[in-house]
């Protein structure tokens, strides 16, 4: 038996009610994996929400795609993992749990100098940041404007870009200035002007623009800052990109990710681990909560927080 979070309608974060179900039997290149740690993701409260379109709930719904934990069996066909590794999980669902049976396919091997709670900090904004600059093929020529660079995504998107050889300006909060300076971008405040105080510390120009705000600012001055409109992306104003001629990479955009975009966001994840392991790369880990705590959890990352919120078994 598992606790996981389910629910089974849409709604406030009061839905998400802890229940113990039996885990499925395990498949030929199924694992299973005793969960550490689950990463809290925004899409998580918006799927749970409505917020953002999903199918019906015809059967009680799993939450969570990230997560990090030690294995505990292994299908009779499974390579590469065995009882007692620990992994990191990604692109499964229902991580909210204290264990969960996955394909092989969701799981890569976690150094041990990787905690579970950076582990399972990974999945879903590493992948997002690391296929958002290579599709934008960012470069040592280029000046990247991120939008939103202290969360979790911009945070990634910062690093990547810097380590692409690229200038990174990111908007923040003056409150977190430091946090994005730390990781080598330069801040500039959300506050409105933007586009003003981008030109001022950038006359030559910005090259690309990612949009991880998803306010109207935001895609306003990215229209008006990049002159190339196939260089500014959007994650989060997917519905709205044809109008504006940009990019969108999910987010609500009716265009599915690539093959060549589904790969990049996969292999960003022993990129990553492997860019921590040798201190070359850093997470910023919020409140770790209960696993029973999901709904407080998912009321916390709504309200804004500093860090990835993780739910512990
Ligand atoms: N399309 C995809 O595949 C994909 C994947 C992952 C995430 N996303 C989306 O991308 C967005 C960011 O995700 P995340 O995980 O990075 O979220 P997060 O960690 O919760 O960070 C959100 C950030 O937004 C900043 N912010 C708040 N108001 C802002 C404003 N008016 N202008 C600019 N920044 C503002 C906050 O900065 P301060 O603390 O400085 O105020 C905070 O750091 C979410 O909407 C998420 O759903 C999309």
């Amino acid at each position: 038996m598992t606790i996981a979070i389910t629910h089974t309608a849409f709604g406030g974060p009061e839905v998400l009610t802890p229940t113990e179900v039996a885990l499925p039997p395990l498949g030929a290149t199924d694992v299973a994996v005793r969960i550490e740690a689950a990463g809290v993701n925004p899409v998580d409260h918006k799927l749970r929400s409505g917020q953002r379109a999903s199918d019906p709930i015809t059967t009680p719904r799993h939450v969570g795609n990230d997560g990090a934990g030690v294995v505990t069996a292994v299908g009779p066909d499974v390579t590469g993992f065995r009882v007692g590794d620990r992994v990191v999980i990604t692109g499964a669902l229902g991580t909210y749990a204290s264990e969960l049976v996955v394909s092989q396919e969701a799981l890569f091997p976690r150094p041990p100098q990787v905690s579970a709670a950076e582990g399972a900090a990974l999945g879903i904004p590493i992948g997002t940041a690391y296929q958002t600059v290579r599709s934008l093929a960012v470069g040592p020529e280029d000046t990247v404007l991120v939008h939103a660079g202290s969360g979790a995504v911009g945070q990634a998107v910062i690093q990547f870009a810097v380590l692409a050889g690229a200038r990174v300006l990111a908007t923040t909060s003056d409150r977190r200035a430091d946090r994005v300076r730390a990781l080598g971008a330069e801040p500039v405040s959300y506050a409105p002007g933007i586009a003003d105080r981008v030109r001022a510390a950038a006359p030559d120009g910005v090259t690309v623009a990612i949009d991880l705000a998803g306010t109207d600012e935001a895609l306003d001055s990215s229209v008006e800052l990049v002159a190339d409109r196939r260089r500014i992306a959007t994650l989060v104003r997917g519905a709205d990109a044809d109008a504006l001629g940009i990019q969108a990479f999910r987010g609500g955009s009716p265009r599915p990710l690539t093959a060549r975009e589904e790969a990049w966001r996969r292999e960003s994840i022993p990129v990553a681990l492997h860019l921590l392991a040798v201190g070359a790369f850093s997470v910023e880990l919020g409140p770790a909560l209960p696993l029973a705590e999901a709904a407080e959890a998912h009321r916390v990352v709504e309200a804004g927080v500093d860090g990835k919120v993780v739910l512990v078994p």
